[in-house]
This record gives C-alpha cells, structure tokens and sequence, in this order.
C-alpha cells in the first residue's frame, strides 16, 4: 500500500484519479458551455449561508460528494469572467494550459520561493520574467518576479522607490485622478502619508495634466516635502487612457523622481506591434508592473513588477534569515523571496510558459490583437447607432458609451438615470455582463473586450441589447 493511503488524510491512487478526472470532466463541461450560459451569476449572503454555512463536521464524507457540492453549490455563483460576453471590470480568459499548469504546480507542491527549493520553476520565472523584460523594451540589466497581481506588483514597485531614494522622512507620491486605488494603497503601505498622495487632474482625454503635475511637485518641494515616485497609467482601468509617458519620463529625469508604469491591464498589448508604439516610453520607466491574469490569457493571480535595475529590487526586500542560510547560493542563482514580500510563493511562471509553449506568440499576439480590434469595431458600432453615444476614444480595448439619443435632446439627470436602469437589466439578463464607471461625474457604461474567445457577433448582441433596453427605458419615463 502507498504511504500515501496509510496516512490520516490520504487517498487511495484509484480515488486520487477519480477525483481527479472529475474535475477535469467538469472543467471541460464548463470551458465549453461557456458560450451558451449566463456571463453572470450571484446569490445573497442570506441563501448562501443556509446552503454553505455550518461547524465542520466531526466525520468527512466522500470526496466526490463534496466536489459535486462544490461545483454546484459554490463555483457558478461567481461572475463568469472568462465568459466570451463578460465586458465588466477587467477580465480574464486562462488559456487550459494555463489552469492545469496550477493544478501541476500544486500537486507538485511546488514553493518557489528560493533556489534550493525549486531550481526548476526559478528558472522559469528567470525566463518569463526575461520575455516580459524584452516585449516592454527593457534592457538586460532589468529584472523582476511574478506576483499576486498588480497590487502586490505596486506594493514591492513603492517600497523599492523609496529604499532607492534612501528612505525620505517626507515623501511624497504623484499619480493621476484616473489612478487605480492600488496605487494609492501601494504608496500608503510604502510608508507615505495620505494626504502626500497626490491626484494630478487629467485633461479631457484622460491623461495626466504634465503642467499641473509640475506645478504640484514645485509646491511639494517648496513645502519642504520629497517627491518620491511618479506612478503613470498604461491603460486606465477606467478608459484605458495611456498617460504620455515619454513626457513623464522626461520630467522624472530632469526631477530625480522613479518613475513606475502601471500596466497591469494595458501592460501586454506590448507584444503587438499596435500596442507597443500606444506604449511608446514605457522602457523608459524605472518599474513596470503588468497583470499576465487580465491581457496574458492566465489564471488569477499571475502579476509581474519589472524593475529596470534589478539591483534596486534585491536591495529593496533582500533580508538574510538564519534558517535559510543554505539556500544562498549566490548571485546567479536568485531566490525570488528576495526581491519582493513572499516567502512561500506560487509557481506561477508555470502557467506562462507552458500557456507560451502551447500556442506560441503568433497566437497570443492574434489573441490580443483581437482584443483591440473588436475594441475599435465596438466604438465605430456605437458611433453609427443613433441610440448610443461613445464617451471616450476606445482605447486598449475599453469602450466607453452610453444611451444618449440622437433624436431626442435630454438632460444629463434623464441620462444618468436611464443608462442606470439599462445597467440594471444588463446584470439580471443572461445574454452579456458589463459594469460602468464615472467619466469625472459622468454615469457611463464601459466595456473591457480582452478575451480570446469574444466575436463581433457577441459584441454586436451585447451592444444591441443595450439600444434595445435604451429605448424601452427612455419609453417608460414620462
Ligand atoms: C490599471 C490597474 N492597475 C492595478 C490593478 C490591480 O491589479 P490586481 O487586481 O491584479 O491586484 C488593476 C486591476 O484591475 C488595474 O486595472
């Protein structure tokens, strides 16, 4: 008998590939009915809580009957965020490769946290982390990790900007109104205080306003405060505007302040050759965070921070530890634990590279490219329909939009509160899921097309429910 079926809380080999090859079945069954079910699904606490809650039981039951409940009771009440009509928020579509790479990597039991403990995924990530590093332009001497997401990139992106800037006691920490709170709360935990986060105003199109970012940095130092980092937007979450980053790199120099670039969404049309001249100056920046679990087709959490010298990264978060004195074993053998804030990490180079193996780059390229071009479709669709009105340049696959009539002039109140109730039938219809933002105060209804498997033709319905439920909504207000 295998140790493994003697131990308290082991398994037989015949029930581990029962179970197994069940979940597989049902992934499978899921992949490939996504199309024809609901974009999104949710419940309440109060039904969840009868259904889920309760002690843990004394006595186990078996594992199929549990896997059952939980790919009935528990998964599908989530957003489907790979579905091929799911525009909402930022979404993922994993490529398979991608999911069974973390069911490898966790059945391996794999901690990629030093050298010694997995030489085989450090390696990997030394390689993904290099073809990042070459798809945003940076030079040999840059260097990473992968992180939880853009978050944890943004987090280790400040604390090394400030360790480069030797700890100043009043820094101070300059992004746009449009920045993603990520950034805001990286700068916080950085150590920087809150009211010495700086929102510079953006212009119309979304961008940071470089003559009132300067004017704020000169009253910063007037004041006698240090300005630490620039964070710029490559691809907002919320119109996908890309700040001009060749003038912020510009200003940063001049300034002595570390410029980082948050890409986490935007970051890998890079490998386009469309969005790698919209990202123009982003190799110029001294950190790039980017998401490879939004535009890079990966299961959550697959994050990245570049650092174009790496040096300042190791020097950052490097901290010796007697008990992991044997896992030193030198410069060129890194131990990614050093160069952010995990010990125990995910192997999540994984992922990347046997999702890049798979289908090589020409097919992530058509994949993103995809993106883009649906994207543009999407906006050219609403500018033609006199039903809708598109609210920004498309841009990095968002589209901005709302129900605005051409033939019928109404205030912005009748507006906002009609593209409110389209919306709202929006997330209780099963055809498509979107969310919305605010343009500076204005309700708009925004679409994110990043998925591999979306079609004109589900952009096209989804963009036609919305006419159709603008139209009824308009007729229903006196
Ligand atoms: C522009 C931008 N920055 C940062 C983040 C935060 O990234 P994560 O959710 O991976 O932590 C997001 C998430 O959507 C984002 O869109």
């Amino acid at each position: 008998m295998a140790r493994v079926e003697q131990s308290e809380l082991g398994m037989s080999p015949q029930e581990m590939r029962r179970l197994a090859a069940r979940a597989a079945e049902i992934l499978v069954e899921r992949a490939c009915g996504l199309g024809d079910a609901k974009a999104w699904d949710g419940e309440f606490r109060q039904i969840l809580e009868a259904q889920l809650g309760g002690p843990p039981p004394e006595l186990g039951r078996p594992a199929e009957e549990v896997l059952e409940q939980a790919a009935r009771d528990v998964l599908p009440y989530a957003a489907r965020l790979d579905h091929p009509r799911f525009f909402g928020f930022v979404p993922s579509s994993p490529t398979w490769p991608g999911v069974v790479a973390d069911f490898l990597a966790a059945g391996f039991n794999i901690n990629s946290c030093t050298w010694l403990v997995s030489s085989g995924t450090g390696q990997l990530e030394l390689v993904v982390t290099d073809w990042i590093r070459g798809w945003i332009g940076y030079p040999e001497s840059a260097g990473g990790l992968l992180t939880s997401g853009g978050s944890a990139a943004s987090v280790e992106a400040m604390v090394t900007a400030r360790e480069a800037a030797g700890h100043p006691e009043a820094p101070a920490v300059y992004m746009s109104d449009q920045s993603h709170s990520a950034l805001k709360r990286a700068a916080l935990i950085a150590g920087v205080r809150r009211d010495c986060i700086r929102l510079a105003p953006t212009g119309d199109d979304f961008r940071t306003d470089m003559h009132e970012l300067a004017r704020m940095v000169a009253r910063d130092r007037d004041a006698g405060l240090q300005p630490l980092a620039l964070c710029a937007n490559a691809g907002t979450a919320g119109t996908g505007a890309i700040d001009p980053l060749p003038a912020m790199a510009d200003f940063c120099e001049r300034q002595g302040i570390w410029l980082h670039v948050d890409a986490a969404y935007g970051g890998f049309a890079a490998i386009t050759d469309e969005g790698r001249a919209s990202l123009d100056g982003i190799e110029r920046a001294d950190s790039v965070g980017l998401d490879a679990h939004k535009w890079f087709f990966q299961p959550y959490e697959a994050g990245a921070l570049l650092v174009k010298d790496r040096r300042r990264l190791e020097n950052a978060f490097a901290i010796g530890h007697d008990v992991l004195q044997d896992t030193v074993w030198g410069k060129n053998h890194p131990n990614f634990a050093d160069r952010g804030q995990q010990l125990s990490r995910a192997a999540r180079a994984l992922k990347i590279w046997m999702s890049v193996q798979t289908f090589g780059m020409a097919r992530f390229r058509a994949a993103v490219q995809n993106g883009l071009d649906l994207a543009r479709r999407a906006g050219a669709h609403v500018e033609a329909d006199p039903m809708l009105e598109l609210m920004t340049p498309v841009s990095l696959g968002i589209v901005c939009f709302r129900v605005n009539p051409a033939d019928r002039a109404c205030d912005e109140d009748t507006l906002d509160e009609v593209n409110r109730r389209v919306l709202a039938r929006v997330f209780w219809d099963d055809l498509a899921f979107f969310s919305s933002t605010s343009l500076k105060g204005v309700f708009s209804l925004r679409m994110c097309i990043l998925n591999h498997s979306t079609g004109w033709d589900d952009v096209r319905r989804t963009l036609e429910m919305v006419s159709r439920f603008g139209k009824e909504a308009l007729v229903r207000r006196p």
